[in-house]
């Protein structure tokens, strides 16, 4: 016996949309020259007009981060900026329910992802390192450890609030001032924190905010004043900057893509893995780096679990992200659609075998069913590239070798699961795995304690966690 959902939609009359935003620079909204629209990807109506920086708003943004820096910022003591960061945290939390209904409207992330995940997190990173402002002393990072000066930061529209807060929490916390711009198709709730940094008196200068697309970002890490770029974002990207700074003193953190194995041995508990495998693939609607994209079936128990795995895809309710019942929402942007449907597409020409429930799609907005591919090889290009959607592929292998050397035959090396009832067999396969970050028997858990980051072409360096500030102070090595 099946229930029908009624719709419970969330309502968006908590949230105002201006219709056209600026930039904000030393503590001011100023006026953009040039402006963009951003959408709701679920119903492609326009929200607003981004503005679109140029040379002259990245100049003025860096000018007033550097003035923060120097004549407050800098000199504050760590507790003195550890209050500010936790009056950030308290209004994040007051007014969450505002930044969700944004987030969602904006991104096309289920409104019960942005409530229950995003936002909270993001207030969690603001709590987390307004502790650690006063006790730097203690973290075993120097004596005397000291900031860098300003910080550019770069981020993507897969979790837009989460992003903004992994990177200006840990700056502000080691003494930094920054030039956000969060990225051309989700900035609503990066300006919302504009406001949230106004209405905690945080100095002016200390958090500036532009928006624009790849061009501003390329105006952040050439500009010559800046000392640190912290970028999250695509792989091809990340190369660009890693380039564009090499010849110069510039600090710079990466993080960027993946192509995580998540590994089901024959003792796993199969119910739980079936949960776990359609969180790590479906959460967010797969544009997640980390996502256990590539699932890899030890044979003797893949029929069983492909089986679970599709009665419990039958059950995804995908549609109205503002819906709390909603599982998988909109794809971010029209360009991401088209980059899934060619992939799944070179996946059906290379001889993968397509499977999705059946799942009335709106008619407006860009949308993708969860879909498995399985009879996947490794020389596909489903195995090997990344996705970014709700797309994942099967493999298969015999022993637990054979599962590690598949695992670790990819350019990336972000995460990885694995799922077994064995702690030895666990502890042994997280010794193999060359991955940043490894969950047992879980996948995608979250928490600004623990540091997050990858091997290969899945970046440089850590974010959260003790690890995380190294990137944000002087002579500490980023291992
Ligand atoms: P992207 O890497 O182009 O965009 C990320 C950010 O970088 C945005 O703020 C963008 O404006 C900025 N940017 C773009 N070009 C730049 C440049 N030359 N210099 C400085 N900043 C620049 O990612 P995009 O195009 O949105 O997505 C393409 C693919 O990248 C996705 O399909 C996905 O596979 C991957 N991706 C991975 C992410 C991750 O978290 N690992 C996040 C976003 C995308
Ligand atoms: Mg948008």
């Amino acid at each position: 016996m099946s229930f029908e959902y009624a719709p419970a939609p969330e309502s968006r009359a908590v949230v105002s949309i201006k219709p056209k935003y600026g930039h904000f620079i030393g503590g001011k909204f100023v006026a953009g020259s040039k402006h963009f629209p951003t959408i709701n990807p679920a119903t492609e109506e326009v929200l607003s007009q981004i503005a679109l920086a140029g040379k002259a708003e990245v100049d003025a943004a860096v000018k007033a981060a550097r003035k923060a820096y120097t004549s407050t910022w800098s000199k504050m003591s760590g507790k003195e900026r550890g209050k500010y960061l936790y009056r950030i945290a308290r209004i994040m939390q007051e007014r969450a329910r505002e930044f969700a209904v944004l987030e969602t409207l904006d991104n096309g992330k289920p409104i019960r992802e942005s409530r229950d995940t995003d936002i909270p997190l993001a207030a969690a990173h603001f709590f987390y390192h307004a502790g650690w402002a006063d006790k730097l002393e203690y973290a075993g990072l120097g004596t005397s450890p000291k900031p860098l000066g300003v910080a550019g930061q770069i981020i993507p529209w897969n979790f837009p609030l989460l992003m903004l807060a992994w990177k200006v929490a840990p700056a502000l916390a080691t003494g930094n001032t920054v030039v956000l711009k969060p990225a051309e198709s989700t900035s609503l709730t990066a300006l919302l924190f504009a406001e949230v940094c106004q209405q905690a008196e945080l100095p002016a200068g200390v958090v500036n905010i532009v928006t624009g697309d790849g061009s501003t970002g390329a105006l952040i890490v050439n500009h010559p004043d800046i000392d640190k770029i912290a970028f999250t974002g695509s792989t091809e990207v990340g190369k660009i900057i890693a380039r564009a700074v090499a010849p110069t003193k510039k600090s710079v953190t990466l993080e960027l893509g993946g192509k995580a194995a998540n590994i089901v041995f024959e003792d796993a508990p199969i119910d739980e893995t079936v949960e776990g495998i359609v969180n790590g693939i479906f959460f967010n609607q797969g544009h997640v780096c980390c996502a256990g994209s590539r699932l890899l079936l030890q044979e003797n128990v893949a029929e069983e679990v492909l089986h679970k795995l599709k009665n419990r895809m039958e059950k995804i309710r995908v549609g109205d992200p503002m819906d709390k019942n909603t599982d998988v929402g909109a794809i971010n942007s029209k360009e991401q659609l088209a980059k899934i449907i060619e992939l799944a597409a070179a996946g059906d020409a290379e001889g993968a075998e397509r499977w999705s429930p059946a799942c009335n799609l709106p008619g407006k907005g860009f949308w993708f069913a969860p879909t498995i591919f399985t009879g996947v090889t490794q020389a596909h290009r489903i195995a090997r590239e990344e996705i970014f959607g709700p797309v994942l592929s099967v493999l298969t292998f015999r022993t637990p070798q054979e599962a590690i050397e598949k695992a670790n035959n990819t350019p990336f090396g972000l995460s990885a699961g694995i799922w077994s009832e064995k702690g030895s067999r666990t502890l042994w396969a997280s010794q193999q795995l060359r991955a940043g970050v490894i969950w047992a028997n879980t996948f995608n858990k979250f928490d600004p304690t623990s540091p997050f980051g990858g091997y290969k072409e899945s970046g440089w360096g850590r974010e959260g966690g003790r690890h995380g500030l190294s990137a944000y102070l002087k002579g500490v090595s980023h291992e």
